[in-house]
């Protein structure tokens, strides 16, 4: 008897295990899945994960939530370029949404569709699969000029179709184009994606899933303005009381900012009723998108493939309504645009954590090699994100990295009825964060400077760049010190690559000794950073001319001598 019980036994704990390797928990060659899931201008200050009860509950509270996740440019095409592949804008020279400065011509023709995530990817073994939204121009002419690299399966969605919410075009594999008119866009987005997981689940290799829905983007037609999001029929009663939240730098008393938005006018009631509706259509659309969120984890769960899969849920760009009198939209490099969400969930990742490491979007790849276990490459202009609990608490005790290069070319671009697409939008920024400061400096296309206090001023409404405020102390020092060392710094990221992306200061200071800002605000380097050259403009361009973009290398100090950042 008792043999035979654990004979049973025996065979039982056989077929188990046998039950979850077919199920998809094998060792998929031993390394980790990936889901990555993307919303097209989704903010994180304006109130929106609120509305989205199934993200908190699998991302919130089964993983960890950074809220110092920050995008390095602020607008979809360019920064879904720079997160694909791992390098900052300057370095994709893919700077605007259509030619000649950007689209998906300008990612193919800077040889980028060589060397991008899934390319990667499928070279080290993985299964890679792709629905919605991959970057602007990418439409029913360019689709196979050529088809994007690197893809086991594609549902992409393509222009002019792409932010229809009820005709979008699809474009699958090597299909032709064709519109789905009657259906909403994030639904099929979502049946599309949980396709793939299906798909994925049958296979023992490892594999990335990236789903990208537009919610919620405004919906853009063939002609006319971009007009409100749309929500899926049955959520268009919902949220209809709901409001542009009035943070502390909605439509201010007095303008704000610099270049064409300090010109801006004071939002009228007319204008302030359309934004409100523009905000309730945010909310509707993204209740698909929740939606989708759920639904994929249900079906990994269903397949056992939550215990080796990390699951990322970003947004490539922020977004503002009515903050500084701005009509809606992105492109600017106030908070509201470059700080998005950011969640991760997968093995060791700590639950329900927040956590405030500066990371940014060119930091993404990076982090898959790195989970992947793959080399990193000596272009990448991140670093990767500690996600493990490890990798978190042994971040807390190295140096923290304290910035993010901002960057923007073009126009500012004011959506709905009420705006002007706005000339001189380009600038260099820098948004830095450390213990004790907490800084937005900015150097514009026309040479107007900002800076911005965010410990006490956190709605960006007091520029501390200008003449009367120059005796403010910051860190005990007078804003002229402070801004010239925000300026050097500058100076190296406009142009950085690799490690002098990630670690600037070391770049101005190769003796090792200045690590963040407030090592180099020592009075020892004064006269130095004084004689540094300044970020500057001749002149407002669309793209990135770099003789229009003042000096383009600094100094580094080696023991109280200047010497050229090349040597
Ligand atoms: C995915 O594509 C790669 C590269 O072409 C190939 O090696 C791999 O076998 C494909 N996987 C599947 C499941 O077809
Ligand atoms: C849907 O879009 C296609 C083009 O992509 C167009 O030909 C068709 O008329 C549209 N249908 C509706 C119902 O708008
Ligand atoms: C409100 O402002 C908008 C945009 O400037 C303008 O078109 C409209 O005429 C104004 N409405 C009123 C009632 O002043
Ligand atoms: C744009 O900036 C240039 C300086 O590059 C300036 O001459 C021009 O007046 C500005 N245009 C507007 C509309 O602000
Ligand atoms: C970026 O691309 C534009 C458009 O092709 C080109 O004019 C410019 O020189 C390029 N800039 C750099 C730095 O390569």
């Amino acid at each position: 008897m008792f043999g035979s019980t654990l004979l049973s036994r025996l065979s039982l704990l056989w077929l188990a295990t046998a039950a979850i390797i077919s199920c998809g928990a094998s060792n998929r060659n031993g390394k980790p899945n990936f889901v990555f899931i993307i919303t097209d201008d989704q903010d994180l200050h304006l109130g929106s994960l609120d509305y989205m009860p199934l993200v908190k509950k699998h991302l919130g509270k089964q993983g960890t939530f950074y809220k110092q996740h920050y995008c390095t440019i602020s607008i979809c095409c360019p920064s879904r370029v720079s997160l694909l592949t791992g390098k900052a804008a300057h370095n994709t020279n893919v700077t605007d949404v259509s030619p000649p400065y950007g689209g998906y011509t300008k990612f193919i023709s800077q040889g980028l569709n060589d060397k991008y995530l899934p390319v990667w990817l499928q070279e080290a073994g993985y299964d890679t699969y792709y629905t919605g939204k991959l970057m602007n121009g990418h439409s029913t002419s360019t689709w196979n000029k050529p088809l994007p690299a690197g893809w086991n399966g594609t549902k992409f969605l393509v222009d002019p179709g792409t932010y229809i919410y009820f005709n979008a075009t699809f474009q699958e594999d090597k299909s032709p184009p064709a519109p789905a008119p009657g259906q909403y866009n994030t639904d099929l987005v979502k049946e599309k994606g949980l396709d793939f997981i299906d798909t994925v689940a049958k296979s023992d290799k490892p594999f990335f899933v990236g789903i990208a829905p537009i919610g919620p983007h405004a919906e853009f037609t063939r002609s006319g303005p971009f007009t409100k999001p749309v929500g899926a029929t049955r959520h268009q009663k919902l949220f209809l009381d709901a409001k542009a939240p009035r943070t502390s730098n909605w439509n201010p008393d007095e303008p704000s900012g610099a270049s064409w938005i300090s010109r801006l006018e004071k939002l009228n009631d007319t204008v302030i009723d359309f934004h409100d509706g523009w905000q309730v259509g945010r909310l509707q659309s993204l209740q698909s998108v929740d939606e989708l969120v759920g639904e994929v984890f249900k079906r990994l769960e269903h397949y056992n493939l939550l215990d080796n899969t990390y699951v990322i849920f970003t947004s490539d760009n922020g977004y503002h309504i009515g903050q500084h009198r701005l009509q809606p939209g992105k492109t600017c490099a106030f908070e509201e645009d470059i700080n998005v969400p950011f969640y991760v969930r997968g093995p060791n990742v700590p639950k329900g954590k927040t956590v405030d490491v500066v990371t940014t979007h060119t930091d993404i790849v990076p982090t898959l090699f790195e989970l992947a276990g793959l080399e990193q490459r000596s272009d990448f202009d991140g670093q990767p994100i500690p996600v493990t609990s490890k990798a978190i608490a042994q971040q807390s005790k190295n140096k923290k990295r304290d910035h993010v290069n901002v960057e923007f070319w073009g126009e500012g671009i004011d959506e709905g009825k009420y705006g002007l697409d706005a000339p001189n939008n380009t600038y260099k920024a820098v948004r830095i964060i450390g213990e004790r400061y907490n800084l937005l400096y900015t150097v514009w296309c026309t040479n107007e400077h900002e800076l911005y206090d965010m410990t006490r001023d956190p709605g960006q409404l007091n520029n501390l760049a200008t003449p009367s405020k120059w005796r403010t102390l910051i860190l005990n020092q007078p804003i002229s010190k402070l801004q010239a060392r925000l300026d050097a710094l500058l100076l190296v990221l406009k142009t950085c690559q690799a490690s002098s992306c990630t670690d600037p200061w070391s770049f101005i200071h190769p003796e090792g000794d200045v690590v963040n800002l407030e090592d180099a605000l020592a009075s020892k380097y004064d006269k130095f950073y004084a004689k540094q050259p300044k970020v500057s403009f001749s002149k407002c361009e669309l793209g990135q001319i770099l003789s229009s973009e003042g000096p383009l290398k600094g100094n580094s100090y080696h023991g109280g001598e200047l010497w050229p950042h090349w040597v």
